[in-house]
């Protein structure tokens, strides 16, 4: 365990938002837990992934924990799949990148996406018609209250659209320690190349048998097309999720905008892109002080440099209002405000 006191927040999120943190706390080993159990249930605490969907908005007293606890093991090696545990400090995207190199498919499509194994399951990542929930076998958390151990399979989690029971109902009940993913072995992989830019792009390279590596290759092609690199330009990647509504009040809107596009959800709701909304709104690309929305897609709020935390939450709750007045829809953020 390191503790580290007065710390800037560069180099810890991903919008590159300077501010203090007070205590920050690094678990390198599940032992550290038991030692900081009792203070933190007493102090609060926030749960640091890899800091790419946070926006600090101002400097942070409560301690802030990063679990960088590190390990892969196999569980198990059947002739269609393997289980897979991974400790919560493990990068998502070089997992994805050990795994494509095994010839374990089912996370490809989730390749490129910033953050630790441990956040992943929280919001239920996703991306190109595929979400962790998917893959996802079992969820290990380390319960605060009482210092035990469990073990949520995949039912167990509430998964639903970038929400799940850690997210809502078990907030900050537990810290997850591993996941434990199913992926699919060589012969039996499931390629999902249904999403329109996937197709586009395999056309446009001649592939027409996709293996797992060309669906990761071509995945990260887009996303570097599409998304701006943190490194460059700070970001929490997509900013807003993307609002489910109502039927009704879908057709009301597409009798005056037939261009909106949708996804189907269930008969009494539609989603629409956040994106698309606020674009139409005339945000894209949009430069406000040192904030503003990405030149390629609006629904990614962008750090210019110097922003600060409160400067891009103003921006946020513009977008909101904007939103609001033309659409009647009310947009909910998919970054969390520290
Ligand atoms: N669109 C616009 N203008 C924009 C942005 C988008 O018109 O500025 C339109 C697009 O043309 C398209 C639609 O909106 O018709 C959807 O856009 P896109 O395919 O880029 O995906 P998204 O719905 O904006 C979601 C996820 C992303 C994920 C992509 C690909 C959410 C909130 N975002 O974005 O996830 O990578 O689909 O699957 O669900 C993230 O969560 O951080 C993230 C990047």
């Amino acid at each position: 365990m390191i503790i580290s006191n007065d710390l800037s927040s560069i180099g810890y999120n991903t919008f590159g938002i300077d501010v203090t943190i007070d205590t920050f706390i690094e678990l390198t080993d599940k032992s550290d837990l038991r030692v900081i159990r009792k203070n933190i249930l007493e102090s609060g605490y926030y749960i640091l992934g890899g800091g790419s969907n946070i926006l600090l908005s101002q400097n942070i007293s409560k301690p802030v924990i990063q679990v960088n606890i590190k390990g892969i093991e196999l569980l198990k090696d059947a002739e269609e799949y393997v289980l897979v545990k991974l400790a919560a400090g493990e990068s998502w995207h070089e997992i994805v990148l050990w795994a494509v190199a095994q010839g374990y498919g089912g996370i490809e499509n989730l390749s490129l996406i910033p953050g630790k194994c441990g956040a992943a399951p929280m919001q239920n990542i996703g991306a190109y018609g595929v979400e962790i929930k998917d893959v996802i076998h079992a969820v290990v958390a380390y319960k605060l209250a009482d210092g035990n151990e469990y073990t949520f399979h995949r039912e167990e989690c509430g998964f639903g659209y970038r929400t799940s029971n850690f997210k809502t109902k078990w907030k900050d009940d537990f810290i997850i320690t591993d996941i434990v993913l199913k992926l699919s072995k060589p012969g039996f992989h499931i390629l999902n190349t249904s999403y329109g830019a996937i197709e586009a792009e395999l056309q446009k390279r001649a592939i027409s048998q996709p293996t797992i590596e060309d669906v990761s290759k071509v995945v990260i092609s887009i996303r570097q097309a599409k998304l701006p690199y943190p490194d460059k330009i700070g970001n929490a990647g997509s900013f807003f999720k993307n609002p489910i509504i109502s039927i009704e009040l879908y057709e009301n809107l597409i009798s005056s905008y037939p261009d909106m596009p949708s996804y189907p959800v269930d008969d009494v709701s539609i989603k629409v892109p956040a994106g698309w909304l606020i674009d139409q709104c005339g945000w894209k690309g949009r430069i406000v002080g040192q904030t503003g929305t990405y030149k390629n897609q609006a629904l990614v709020l962008v750090n210019h440099g110097k922003a600060t935390g409160a400067e891009v939450f103003n921006l946020s709750e513009q977008i909101k209002a904007s939103v609001l007045a033309k659409y009647q829809i009310g947009l909910e953020r998919e970054v969390n405000v520290w």
